[in-house]
Parts: structure tokens; sequence; C-alpha cells
């Protein structure tokens, strides 16, 4: 480290910014853009802050889940992921929309015992003081079991060669990872204090007992391109979910397109989608083998799809009560509990895979990502807002595009109309 990096953390944001200006030789507008961009909260929730990142929000409509109709914010830098989820949700509502169960939630909290000489012992051990060590987790978060939750279940599993005490904590309405941290070290103290060697205590990500479906059934109609049936289109998306489940390398791709939208509706209400990210790909490879989240098969006269994933999502806790954004959001869509957002968050993930496969088995994924693409090429070239349906409209004639070609189409813009 530098003379300028030693003790960063401690000096106020402007500060900051004029060190780190200085000390990487930039151009001392950095500092004024940086501060430009700045806020007071930022500053309260991270450390070394110096600006506020700034993505994109805009909406899915037409999204209707449960026979309820939903506008739902979602934050993403990915000119197509809002126009697919749109597409996606609008093509199921036509057909009575997504249908979600409630979700059933708890996080899992883990509490690793290491050097074990008798694992299966040592189970049994730990199970038949279920009772106490529950309570000895509720007793370090009393608040939580008031407003009804708290630690719930206590399971046993024994990987490798070591022993993990499982708790399964109801959080509310609450993200929950700090209490259930505050939990599961409490239990943690206890069973040190009775003479085990605790490797690790913390929540999982892989949230097991967090799942939330949800499934549609589509008719022909709505799936039809100008070039093919209905019926064909679902018969081909059908083969692309089956690959996904044989085929990793797809599979992977097919369960970004999932999360494209889940991410996106994660970071606009406030959730660590890092945690569902995990969460989701854990899930994926439950069984050994990396396949699809979601499955689609053709039923009668319909393309029935069905997903499932972990979404520990909350309504309440992080900064969610903090970014001002946020709680506007909550505003927009309307979502009150925990329980609406994952089924709303589902449903978007499902939509947004319905419009990939769609495109995958029709025309391909570049025509309509292409048209979203152009617009952000042509702004990546300087177009004013003026000049972008220009260049977008040029580039869409052309057979390659490329960031040259948008370059010389704009000069050739600005020269016409000098
Ligand atoms: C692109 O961000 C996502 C897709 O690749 C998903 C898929 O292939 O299913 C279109």
């Amino acid at each position: 480290m530098t003379d300028w990096q030693h003790g960063f953390y401690k000096h106020d944001p402007q500060t900051r910014r004029r060190l780190i200006t200085s000390g990487l030789g930039l151009p001392t507008s950095v500092t004024t853009q940086l501060a430009a961009g700045s806020s007071s909260l930022g500053n309260e929730l991270i450390e070394n802050y110096l600006t506020d990142y700034r993505l994109p929000e805009g909406v899915a409509l037409g999204l209707v889940v449960n026979d309820h109709s939903y506008v739902v914010p979602m934050v993403v830098e990915e000119p197509s992921v809002i126009a697919a989820a749109c597409n996606g949700a609008q093509r199921v509502a036509r057909s009575g929309g997504f249908h979600a169960p409630k979700q059933h939630r708890e996080l899992v909290g883990q509490v690793v015992l290491t050097d074990v000489v008798a694992p299966e012992k040592v189970k049994k051990q730990l199970l038949a003081q279920r009772t106490h060590l529950l309570a000895v987790a509720n007793a370090a978060h009393p608040s939580m079991q008031r407003r009804g939750g708290g630690a719930k279940h206590l399971t046993v599993r024994i990987p490798g060669n070591f022993v993990s005490l499982d708790l399964g904590i109801d959080v509310c309405q609450a993200m929950g990872a700090n209490s259930v941290n505050t939990m599961v070290e409490a239990v943690a103290r206890e069973l040190t204090a009775q003479g085990y060697h605790v490797l690790t205590a913390i929540l999982s990500n892989f949230a097991t007992q967090s799942l939330q479906a949800v499934t549609c059934d589509v008719e022909f109609a709505s799936l039809a391109t100008q070039q093919m049936p209905g019926q064909a289109v679902a018969h081909r998306i059908a083969q692309l979910s089956a690959l996904a489940q044989a085929d990793p390398y797809r599979a992977a791709t097919h369960n970004k397109g999932i999360m494209n939208g889940i991410d996106a509706v994660m970071v606009a209400s406030g959730n660590d989608w890092r945690a569902i990210e995990s969460g989701a790909h854990a899930y994926a490879a439950r069984d050994g083998q990396y396949r699809g989240l979601s499955t689609w098969h053709v039923i009668g006269q319909h393309l029935h799809g069905e997903l499932t994933v972990p979404l520990p999502v909350g309504v309440v806790g992080g900064s969610i009560g903090l970014n001002p954004l946020t709680k506007l959001n909550y505003q927009i869509s309307r979502i009150k509990t925990a329980e609406e957002l994952a089924a709303v968050t589902a449903s978007i993930g499902l939509a947004q895979n319905l419009a990939a496969l769609r495109a995958l088995a029709t025309t391909g994924i570049q025509a309509g990502h292409m048209k979203l693409q152009y617009r952000s090429l042509a702004v990546s070239v300087g177009a004013t807002p003026a000049e972008v349906p220009l260049v977008v409209a040029q580039l869409a004639k052309k057979p390659h595009v490329d960031q040259e070609q948008a370059r010389q189409v704009l000069k050739a813009i600005r020269k016409e109309q000098q």
C-alpha cells in the first residue's frame, strides 16, 4: 500500500476523494465528479466510501401473480432485461398469470463442530438437547420470538468429518442474516462451554427452507411468431428446458436468464442479491449435477412452466428502511410482505426465462437484443438524446454492427445536419 492508502477509511469522504485523485495522478475534475454523485447515506453504509454508483431503474408491467396485477421496480444495466420481463409477463398474463403458493420461510443457521471422534454419538447428544439449544438461540434474540418468529427447528447433519447443527429460524418479515448470526453464535458459545470444538457459526445461504415455487400455463397462441406457430414454439421451448436439465453448460446460461430478472428485483427491493444468487445456484446443483432451475413441458394445449428457487427475501432490515428509493419502490409495487415479494420475484424469474427461451426457440437472441444494444452503442459513441433514434435507425439496417460502425453513422448524421 502506498502512503495515501494508509488509514484511508478514517478520512471523511471529501478527503478520500482528494486523496485518491492525487494518489492515482488523476485530473482534479475526478474529485468534483465523485463528489457530485455522493450521498451521506452511502458513507453510512460502506467503508472507504467515495460516491454512489448509479444504475438504471425501470418497471416490469403486466405481471399477474395469483390474480393480482403488479408493477415491479427493477434495477439493472443490461438493456434487454426489463423488456424481456415485460414480454414474458404479458404472454403469461394472457393465459391467466402466474400461480405462486404462499412461501414457508425459515432461514438456516449452521453451528459446525470439528475434531469430532464419534459423529453419530455427537449427533444423538445434540438432538437430545434440542429444546435447550433452541432456547439458547431464542434468548439471544428475544424480540424475534415476541414477534412470533425465532428458532423453531434443530436438525443435525454429518458432512465429511464435521457435524453441522442446523437451526431453522423464522425471521418474520426481515432479511434476517444478522439475527441468525447472533443466534447461532450464542449456540456456538453454549456448545463450546459444553466442551465441543466449534469451527464456525454462520447463516447458510443454501436457503432450502425458504423455497418459492411458481407455475404458469401459456396458451400456444401467446407463443406464436410470424414464422412459427405457437405449438412448434412450445415444443422447442420444452426441448430447451430438457437441454438445461441435461447440460450444465446450457443450464448456467438458462439460470443466468432467470437471475437477470430475480437480481434486478432484489436490487430494487433492497435485498442482498448475492445471497439470493448463491442460494439459487447451490439449489440448481442440489442433486450433484447443476441443472436449469425451471422446467417447461407441453401439456395438452398449453406450455406448462415451473420454477422453484430459494428466496429468503425480506421487506424490512438491511438497507431497506434507509434508502429512500427502496422505500419508494415498495410504494410502486405495493408489496407489503416478504411472502408476496418472494412470489412476485419468482414470477419475474419465470417470465424472464420464458421470454429468453421463446427468443432462442424462434429468431435467436440477437434480433431482440441488438435493437436494444444499438441504443447503448449510440450513447457510447457520444450521440445526444436527439441523435440516438437516428443512429439506432441506421444501425438497424446494417448486417454487422460495432462501435466503429456506430461512430461512423453518427459522424455521417452530423455531417448531413450541418
Ligand atoms: C442473457 O442475459 C440471458 C440469456 O442468455 C438467457 C438464456 O439464454 O436463456 C438470453
